[in-house]
């Protein structure tokens, strides 16, 4: 495939994501629950997940942001639901790297949809677009840690 198709495959799963969210919403009070704002625009995410023993049984976002952020959350929300803490950082730690356009280690972790955002690495400004979900997620699961 040229990098035109790529980048055109790429632009339709970013815009699915947007348009049609998966795991929006709250999940019921009690559940882990992460505010967190892009301060350069102000767009926010509500993020909540239910962990069960050690795992993630469930994500769900709300929020307002652009579509870059938005479709991110979905992304990720996706990706972590049924993984362990470990694995849903190390992804993050994956994530990251794609994101400073560094070489990353694909092992057994599949990246699904989540590909699609890697272009975003060439546009340094929307870095933090892309990056704000995982960064919600990270912090919720790093508390979460840090309780047990
Ligand atoms: Fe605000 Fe992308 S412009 S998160």
């Amino acid at each position: 495939m040229s990098f035109n198709n790529l980048d055109n495959l790429y632009r339709q799963v970013i815009m699915d994501h947007y348009k049609n969210p998966r795991n929006k919403g709250v999940l019921e009070e009690g559940s882990l629950t992460v505010n967190m704002n892009n301060p350069t625009c102000g767009d926010r995410i509500q993020l909540t997940m239910k962990v069960e023993e050690g795992k993630i049984a469930d994500a769900k976002f709300e929020g307002e942001g652009c579509s870059i952020s938005m479709s991110s959350a979905s992304m990720m929300t996706q990706a972590v639901k049924g993984r362990s803490i470990e694995e849903a950082l190390k992804l993050s730690t994956v994530f990251s790297d794609i994101m400073q356009g560094k070489e990353y280690e694909e092992e057994d972790l599949d990246l699904g949809d989540i590909e699609a955002l890697q272009g975003v690495a060439k546009f340094p400004a929307r870095i933090k677009c892309a990056t704000l979900a995982w960064k919600a997620m990270e912090q919720g699961l790093k508390e979460e840690e840090d309780t047990q």
